[in-house]
């Protein structure tokens, strides 16, 4: 039996008739591009994170940019941020004409380390993007207070953690403004490209809602230069048929997480930390390994799917080379980089399932 690192097929299994229905619902009412579906929900996203405003976008990088852009964040500007971490959290920033600024890890969470943040500002400094990084939240409450004395914005790139929590209180709400990503296989997944920004401010959801749709403020009146960067109605279909269900999926995720950990704890690896501040979502299930190459290896050889996520940190990518830097500036998100493994982990994976990439493990550990 191969076990796959996702099943979109037995989570739309669970789902198939109230899909089909939603879906039935948008073409009947032909509300492709927005409309009521996307409008019904943003609010309940909103609600769901417990902010006051969510605005549905073409995809997890289309939030980030559009965050960026109704930040005004531009040319000159500096945007401190993880060099772990998936490359849309960057691009998106330097797309925008301004420049990533890349602080080291936390080698505990793999998320961005407060410790060090402040020794990146410069006066050209105007946000940070913390993200939380396979469903583990950043460490906000440092962050945050480093923003305020320093005058910046706090943009959570909430693309892995929907649902998760920090000190009580949901992603979405821990900064200024959250970018989420509903790509299929996230923890709360569309069926094609989706995303969303969630944030209390109402100035900036107001001018996210304009930027997202071509800077139009009523039909045809152009106030500024926006983009097409609008959630169609089948999405917002799909994640408001979702959205109910997420609670319960991400903590049959911690559950599958947790008993990964019990079984895993004989083996020579080291299992994800999660900060007792956190209720942690396992979007992924990382361990990490200096062994980490065989151990893909056998697994593979035993039918089971594993991912590095990710093998190249972003200050060594081809496409950021002009920001100068070199191996050895980031050792900790180097060394991760080197040994991190993503196991199988979904909501509907079963016991036998995992059992099964379990003792892959164990034959890999007594080789
Ligand atoms: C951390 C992070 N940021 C941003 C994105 C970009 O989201 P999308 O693929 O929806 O554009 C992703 C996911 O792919 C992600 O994992």
């Amino acid at each position: 039996m191969n076990v796959p690192i996702v099943d979109l097929k037995a989570e739309h299994a669970q789902l198939q008739e109230e899909i089909d229905a939603a879906l039935a619902r948008v073409v009947h009412n032909t509300a492709f591009i927005l409309g009521a579906e996307v409008a019904a929900f943003e609010d309940a996203f909103a609600a769901y994170c417990g902010a006051r405003h969510a605005v549905g976008v073409a995809s997890g990088t289309a939030a980030l940019f559009l965050a960026l852009a109704a930040l005004d964040i531009g040319p000159g500007d500096e945007v401190i941020t993880t060099p772990f971490t998936f490359f849309a959290t960057a691009s998106t920033v330097a797309h925008r004409g301004a420049r990533p600024v890349f602080v080291d890890i936390d080698p505990r969470t793999l998320n961005l380390d407060p410790n060090r943040v402040e020794d990146a500002i410069t006066p050209r400094t105007r946000a940070i993007i913390a993200v939380h990084l396979f469903g583990h939240p950043a460490d906000m409450d440092p962050l945050r207070d480093i923003a305020r004395r320093h005058g910046l914005w706090l943009i959570e790139d909430a693309a892995q953690a929907h649902g998760a929590t920090y000190r009580g209180r949901r992603t979405g709400t821990l900064g200024d403004v959250a970018c989420f990503s509903f790509y299929p296989a996230k923890n709360l997944g569309a069926y094609g490209d989706a995303g969303g920004i969630v944030t209390n401010d109402d100035d900036l959801a107001q001018r996210l809602r304009r930027l997202r749709n071509h800077g139009q403020e009523g039909r045809y009146h152009h106030v500024e230069l926006g983009y097409a960067e609008r959630m169609d109605g089948f999405q917002g279909a799909v994640l408001r048929v979702k959205l109910p269900h997420l609670d319960a999926w991400n903590e049959k995720r911690r559950e599958l997480a947790y008993r990964y950990n019990a079984l895993l704890q004989e083996v020579d690896l080291r299992t994800p930390y999660e900060s007792p501040d956190v209720q942690h979502v396992y979007h992924c299930y990382t361990v990490r390994t200096p062994r980490r190459d065989e151990l893909a290896q056998v697994l593979q050889q035993r039918g089971i799917a594993s991912a590095v996520h990710y093998p190249t940190p972003l200050h060594l990518q081809p496409a950021f080379a002009y920001l100068g830097l070199g191996i050895g500036d980031f050792p900790h998100a180097e060394q991760a980089a080197r040994e991190v493994l993503s196991l199988p982990i979904f909501p509907q994976m079963t016991e036998k399932q995992q059992e099964q990439v379990v003792d892959a493990i164990y034959a890999w550990n007594s080789r």
